[in-house]
């Protein structure tokens, strides 16, 4: 029989990666081999994300690309899958302007690949398979094959959906309601993982603080990172993202105590005005956001604390924007994720006046990595002299003599290449000898 290649691009964020790595188990079990090579694919899935209209226009562009394939290997198919499809004028654009689109299905529709596929091959005509939240909360699927990009590091889903409805945000109208896999199902999954030699696994969820809050016997977050951390092993627990509204003391306290969970935490802010926190629809004040942080500087002082911010979202002034800042100076984080607000079709907040302009909303974000930058750069200068663990990541992508690593909170440590055979996903234990804003070099102790 002759070989049959794939090839998935996916975009956007970790959700979507493990969900790719769902799609080409599923197809391995059609007899399709992954290629790198998009030109050799005779299957071309982009599964495509829509929290940002960049996102949205790149997988688009990307798709207008595919067409010089189509015409050059008529037996081509192509799939088009994830958030950017669940929505009804997306896929209004791909049924009238991408015709050689041959199907799309929704973020419901993971676990019916296989039958998608098997039908894609043999129809005669283009096939949508998407399916409306409003009217579906969604469902969750066990036990369905996965081909994993790495073997040293593992996304884990542990709950699908969002409730939250943050005004800005599209994710709980494109991924439906929180549902949450049973607490087994994701141990035995993880034991498995770190039994493979697995050493860094993330856990999955648009809110994984408020996991397991739907099980018929509630079982809450902290329980299972401790239930998990009791599997016996070298590893890493790492999870997000966290939502200040559900983030537990009772959370911290179990990541203080637990030796397998990072030294990390990623709790998007969004913003440091209490005004526009309450316009995003999050629940929370400057405040509440404060305090987590103290708590955790004091329950685990060396934990690196990493943020989302928006710029920019309607109506936000400048001195909004200054309190963002203070709020910046005050947590002093490790990394800033910022965003340019992105008017979402179909959300809240898209039809709120007082858009900001552009000019505006890229000052601020000037502003906002400019002041940023110094504070990572000091918090970082401080780790100069200090030993760190960190998890082998291969070659430097900037200088082959370096290896770079990722330590457990996170941080990244490019180290000269020590005559030791190193391999990726060994643990390493490293000397930071220099600090800079977005990095750390080390060398390598014993
Ligand atoms: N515009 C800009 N940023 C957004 N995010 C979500 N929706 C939007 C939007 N419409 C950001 C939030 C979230 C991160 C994953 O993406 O900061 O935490
Ligand atoms: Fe979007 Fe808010 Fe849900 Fe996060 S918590 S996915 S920002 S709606």
């Amino acid at each position: 029989m002759e070989e049959k290649r794939i090839y998935i691009n996916t975009f956007g964020c970790q959700q979507n990666e493990a969900d790719s790595e769902t799609l080409m188990g599923i197809a391995g079990t059609r007899g399709y081999l992954p290629t790198e090579q998009i030109e050799e694919a005779d299957l071309i899935i982009f599964n495509t994300c829509a929290v940002r209209e960049h996102a949205e226009l790149k997988a688009l562009s990307t798709t207008g690309q595919l067409k010089h394939l189509k015409e050059k290997n008529k037996n081509l198919k192509i799939g088009l899958c994830g958030c950017m499809v669940q929505q009804e004028h997306r896929k209004e654009d791909i049924k009238n302007k991408y015709p050689y689109v041959d199907f799309v299905f929704g973020t419901n529709q993971l676990s019916r690949f296989g039958e998608i596929l098997d039908q894609a091959l043999v129809a005669k005509k283009r096939l949508f398979f998407v399916e409306d939240y409003s009217t579906n909360p969604g469902t969750i699927c066990e036990g369905l094959p996965v081909k994993r990009k790495f073997s040293h590091r593992a996304y884990v889903s542990v709950m699908y959906g969002c409730n939250n409805f943050c005004t800005y945000c599209i994710v709980p109208y494109v991924r439906g309601r929180e549902r949450s896999r049973k607490p087994d199902c994701i141990y035995n999954e993880v034991k498995g993982l770190v039994e493979s030699g697995c050493r860094e696994i993330t856990l999955l969820g648009q809110n994984v603080n408020s996991y397991g809050k739907d099980l018929e016997t509630p079982f809450p977050f902290a329980k299972l990172l401790e239930k998990l951390s009791s599997i016996e092993g070298d590893y890493v627990l790492k999870f997000m993202t966290s939502h200040p509204k559900d983030a537990s003391f009772e959370l911290i306290d179990t990541m203080a105590k637990e030796k397998h969970v990072e030294r990390h935490f990623h709790l998007p802010m969004q913003a440091g005005s209490d005004r526009i926190l309450a316009a995003m629809n999050r629940r929370y004040t400057s405040e509440r956001y404060f305090e987590l942080v103290d708590y955790m500087r004091k329950k685990i002082p060396d934990i690196a604390i990493t943020t989302d911010i928006i710029v920019g979202f309607p109506g936000e002034t400048e001195e909004d924007f200054e309190k963002t800042l203070e709020a910046l100076r005050t947590c002093r984080f490790d990394g800033v994720f910022s965003f340019i607000y992105s008017p979402r079709k179909g959300t809240p907040a898209a039809e709120m006046e007082d858009q900001i302009p552009a000019e505006v909303t890229r000052d601020r974000m000037a502003r906002l990595l400019e002041l940023q930058m110094q504070i990572q750069t000091e918090n970082n200068e401080k780790l100069v002299g200090k030993t760190i663990r960190a998890l082998c990541e291969g070659e430097s992508k900037n200088d082959p003599a370096y290896l770079s690593a990722r330590s457990d909170s996170g941080k990244l440590i490019h180290f000269l290449k020590p005559e030791k055979e190193i391999a990726t996903g060994d643990f390493v234990t490293l000397r930071i000898t220099e600090a800079r804003a977005i990095m750390l070099i080390g060398e390598i102790t014993v």
